[in-house]
């Protein structure tokens, strides 16, 4: 009888008699689930390297490349299909792949980027945001272009800066960027700058680099003290895939899911709506729109985050972020401010510079638009530009010549959709909030309701660029702030988003990850799902609100039957 009523009645009222008998038959019966792994990278992309007007001298390109899928998605480490700023592109791509260097600047023309420091987490964009290719999250060992595996490693100037960050930077853990929840007042009689509550403590300092200014004395944060003293967390880097589809979905498109999300959670028939996924947007101080990345959903735009991550990161000062924002004894910051910013390029009609060489590209007119621009301006060309990630069966494989390979999702990767959800009305597990279940008369297959803040369907407004004009696209999550209990607090508010609220995680581009959750404290899908929770609950009616919003999810999750669940993770390294 239980087995015709609701997910969560037939969960109540009897698990193991309704829903396992039930899909016995159809799962592969009780090998332990597990994680099939990142989908392989393959051979680097032929194209490069790729030259760069503004940067001739730079090192060549790495840049693996994903096939195109059948649904439209063009493939990490694609420029989107039919934009009319291709040449711009792929000239920002090689922008987001040089290194900074501490200076002397300008340097127009060079091979590095002028204005490192005074203190930095690493050396180029591309470090942290590189697997499985130019603009990803986290390398490790085998992520092309990274044999060492963590560049930071490598990006330490002394061995006893590299020490002090031992406990959470190493060869083969994740990139990561350290906050400190409760600030640190920093040290003048040493030159250790303060660090305000909740901000980012950079790793590194440049003395001890070989181009540090000769008079400058600045003293690292001392990282061993917080760690004793819990005063500090991790994040890691987000992929910039697809970011123009985001940047590009108009708030009433994003209200609008969030609100067909809430009603279909508050169907009493599918969740108790006491504990039901809410979810609230964080929004941007001045103009109050919804704001939309970052893990707090804290950013607006990818100009503004290349902006900030352009100077936290790395300590180049540029358009947006104008002042150093360490300083050391004050002698650390040789160049002129800011360090980075629109470049005119020499007259060359001006008998004065006839032997200038122009720096105008090969690329036509949008590539002069790259040599021109900040390089802020080309990070966040080069991130609205990408493509977004191909869907491909999580064993797709490589071909004979080791190139990646894309096929169309299995059997065991369907039912696997089928259960995560879908708010997509064209796709199986489709969910309504009249319809909340699949019928589960005639499926044994439940809808699990991951999709519900995990979305699958969101939709741009208009865009000169094709690929972006009123399109469809498949970001995996509603960029939504949720509560998500204390497991994963991290003490830092950012806008609307208090200690244990996140952005749901896009899942898009998850298939070719690595490292998981804001501080990367998950190298499987596993943990990474169970880590939802607090604590193991076996039972919806153990979760209690500090438990978080996805608590009910999590338990009919943890309570499927070892088969569903390897579809499940199937169909997340299909994405
Ligand atoms: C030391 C590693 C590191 C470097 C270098 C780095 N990033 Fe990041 N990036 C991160 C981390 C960590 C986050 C997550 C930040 C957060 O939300 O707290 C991130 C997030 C982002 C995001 C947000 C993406 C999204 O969809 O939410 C963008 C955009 C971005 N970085 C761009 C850049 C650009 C451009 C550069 C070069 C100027 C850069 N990053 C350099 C570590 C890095
Ligand atoms: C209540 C909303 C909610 C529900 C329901 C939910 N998630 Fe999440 N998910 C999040 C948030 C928020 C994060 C980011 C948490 C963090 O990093 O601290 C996340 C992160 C993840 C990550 C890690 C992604 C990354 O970039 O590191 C995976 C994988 C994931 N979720 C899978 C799932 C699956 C599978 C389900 C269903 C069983 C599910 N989630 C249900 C909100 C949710």
């Amino acid at each position: 009888m239980c087995c015709k009523k609701t997910l969560l009645q037939a969960f109540c009222c009897g698990l193991f008699t309704c829903i396992f008998l039930g899909t016995a038959l159809q799962a592969q019966i009780t090998t332990t689930p597990s994680d099939p792994g990142p989908r392989p990278v393959g051979n680097n992309n032929p194209f490069c390297p790729i030259p760069s007007a503004k940067f001739p001298n730079a090192p060549p390109c790495i840049d693996t490349v994903q096939p195109a899928d059948n649904n439209g998605n063009g493939g990490a480490g694609n420029v989107v299909p039919g934009s009319n700023l291709t040449g711009f592109w792929f000239q920002a791509l090689t922008v987001f792949e040089v290194k900074a260097v501490v200076g002397p600047g300008p340097q127009t023309g060079g091979s590095t980027i002028p204005g490192l420091g005074p203190s930095f987490n690493a050396v180029s964009c591309f470090e942290c945001h590189s697997q499985p290719t130019v603009g990803g999250s986290s390398p490790n060992k085998a992520t092309p272009g990274f044999p060492n595996g963590n560049p930071q490693v490598a990006d330490a100037p002394t061995a006893a800066q590299l020490q002090a960050v031992n406990s959470f930077i190493s060869a083969t853990g994740p990139v990561r960027e350290a906050r400190f929840p409760n600030g640190s007042p920093g040290d003048d009689t040493i030159h250790r700058d303060p660090v305000a509550a909740g901000s980012v403590a950079e790793l590194f300092v440049i003395q001890g680099r070989p181009d540090v200014p000769a008079t400058c004395t600045i003293a690292q944060e001392d990282f061993p003290t917080q760690v004793t003293n819990h005063n500090i967390i991790f994040r890691i880097p987000i992929p910039t895939f697809g970011e123009g589809f985001v940047e590009n979905t108009p708030d009433e498109n994003l209200a609008g899911n969030l609100a067909t999300e809430d009603a279909i959670a508050n169907n009493p028939n599918f969740f108790n709506p006491i504990l039901a996924i809410k979810g609230a947007f964080n929004t941007s101080g001045n103009d109050q729109t919804i704001s939309r990345f970052g893990w707090k959903a804290q950013n607006k735009s990818m100009l503004i985050f290349a902006g900030e991550a352009s100077n936290v990161e790395m300590g180049l000062t540029n358009e947006n972020f104008t002042n150093e924002r360490t300083k050391g004894n004050g002698q650390c910051s040789p160049n002129p401010e800011p360090e980075d910013q629109v470049i005119v390029p020499p007259d060359p009609t001006d008998p004065a510079n006839r032997n200038i060489p122009t720096i105008f590209s090969s690329f036509g007119k949008d590539g002069v638009a790259s040599d021109i621009s900040s390089d802020i301006e080309n990070f966040a060309v080069f991130m609205r530009l990408n493509a977004s990630p191909s869907q491909c069966n999580f064993n797709s494989g490589l071909d004979p010549n080791g190139r990646a390979l894309c096929n169309p999702l299995d059997a065991s990767s369907q039912r696997g959709a089928k259960i995560f959800g879908s708010l997509d009305p064209g796709l199986a597990g489709s969910l309504t909030s009249s319809s909340p279940d699949t019928n589960p008369n005639t499926s044994t297959i439940h809808t699990i309701g991951c999709v519900l803040c995990h979305s699958n369907f969101l939709r741009t407004t208009t865009s000169a660029t094709p690929a972006l004009n009123n399109a469809a696209f498949h970001p995996f999550s509603d960029f939504a702030l949720h509560t998500m209990g204390t497991n994963l607090a991290d003490g830092v508010t950012q806008g609307a988003a208090g200690s244990t609220q996140f952005r749901t995680a896009p899942l898009w581009g998850l298939g070719q990850r690595l490292f998981f959750l804001h501080d990367g404290r998950a190298d499987n899908l596993l943990s990474a799902i169970t880590a939802h929770v607090p604590v193991n609950v076996s039972s919806p009616a153990n979760c209690t609100p500090d438990m978080g919003e996805a608590c009910q999810v999590i338990v009919l999750f943890n309570n499927l039957p070892a088969g569903q669940k390897q579809d499940l993770l199937n169909f997340l390294r299909s994405l």
